[in-house]
């Protein structure tokens, strides 16, 4: 059996400025993730894929699955790039404990882990970029017009300094950073989120783009704070951009509790994250204080926590 794995992220600073060219920085998320497992396929003829998804009640052979599949336009997409050659027919299936919808970027993970258990399978060597690529194909059916940093940062397993269209820069940190995650347990499909962003830029461009480059600038500035090891400067950051993401519409009371409940527990700073107006938020506290804001953030809602160490 060939399997590979793929973490979940979060977004730390300068989601939605990020899909009008601003910078975003990005962290995985390895308490969750997707793995995809190859074996062989007991019925099928040769060159054929089976592809399964139990928790999305999803099984059909690659060459009968609808082109706009998600699931199967990555796969598709794999087989042509690394051109395998003739093989008896395998069984692919995927399983997650990324929470769906949520801004974990389960997606990503499932196309990152699909792309890179081919890869392995049929001995390809395609880069972690090569492979970044296809799990995009994945995100644009089912997000209209991704930045690129969920499948990015998913990849490459790394904290990642990311503007569209450019290499993403993967971080070396001086320290390791503690963050707690909450889940408001409300959906936040991103491309509504995305889309309301872009209506309101369609009628009224200046305004957005201000907010846009000083959002930017957070992302730029929690760049160096993550690099030099300061959570107080990363914390303001953080604080900054979820005002400003307020300003832009994409947060909801239920993000502002929850990140108001963070600060309060002593977080250096605290903002929703990803599309917003439900899904996760983000706080970044101290070692020692990270369980407080676990509490605080079950206290005021949260249906789901999880701290993460992001390590050198
Ligand atoms: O909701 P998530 O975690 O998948 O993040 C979406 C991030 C956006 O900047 C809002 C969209 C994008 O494509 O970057």
């Amino acid at each position: 059996m060939t399997t590979a794995c793929a973490p979940g992220k979060i977004i730390l600073l300068g989601e939605h400025a990020v899909v009008y060219g601003r910078p975003a920085l990005a962290v995985p998320v390895r308490q969750v993730r997707a793995c995809a497992h190859i074996l062989p396929a007991e019925t099928g003829e040769p060159g054929w894929v089976r592809l399964e998804a139990p928790d999305l009640g999803f099984a059909a052979w690659l060459h009968e699955a609808t082109p706009d599949h998600p699931l199967a336009a990555v796969c598709r997409a794999a087989l042509q790039a690394m051109r395998p050659a003739p093989f008896p027919p395998i069984r692919l299936s995927i399983e997650s404990t990324i929470p769906v919808a949520s801004g974990l970027g389960s997606s990503a993970a499932v196309s990152v882990a699909i792309a890179r258990a081919l890869n392995n399978h049929f001995g390809a060597s395609l880069t972690t970029l090569e492979l970044s690529a296809l799990a995009y194909t994945g995100e644009q059916i089912l997000h209209g017009t991704p930045s690129g940093i969920d499948n990015t940062v998913v990849a490459f397993d790394q904290p990642v300094f990311f503007v569209r269209g450019r290499p993403p820069e993967a971080l070396d940190l001086r320290s390791a950073f503690h963050l707690v995650i909450g889940d408001t347990g409300i959906p936040a499909p991103t491309a509504q989120a995305v889309g309301q962003v872009r209506r309101r830029w369609q009628v009224d461009p200046a305004p957005l783009e201000t907010l846009f480059d000083s959002i930017g600038e957070t992302a730029t500035q929690g760049r160096q704070a993550m690099i030099d090891g300061d959570p107080h400067r990363l914390g303001s950051c953080m604080n900054d951009d979820h005002r400003l993401l307020v300003d832009l519409g994409v947060s909801s009371p239920e993000l502002d509790r929850l990140v108001e409940s963070a600060r309060a527990a002593g977080a250096f700073g605290a903002k929703m994250s990803g599309g917003g107006m439900g899904g996760n938020m983000v706080a970044l506290a101290s070692p020692e204080g990270a369980d407080a804001v676990s509490r605080a953030l079950r206290a005021a809602g949260a249906v789901g926590v999880i701290h993460t160490e992001v390590a050198p």
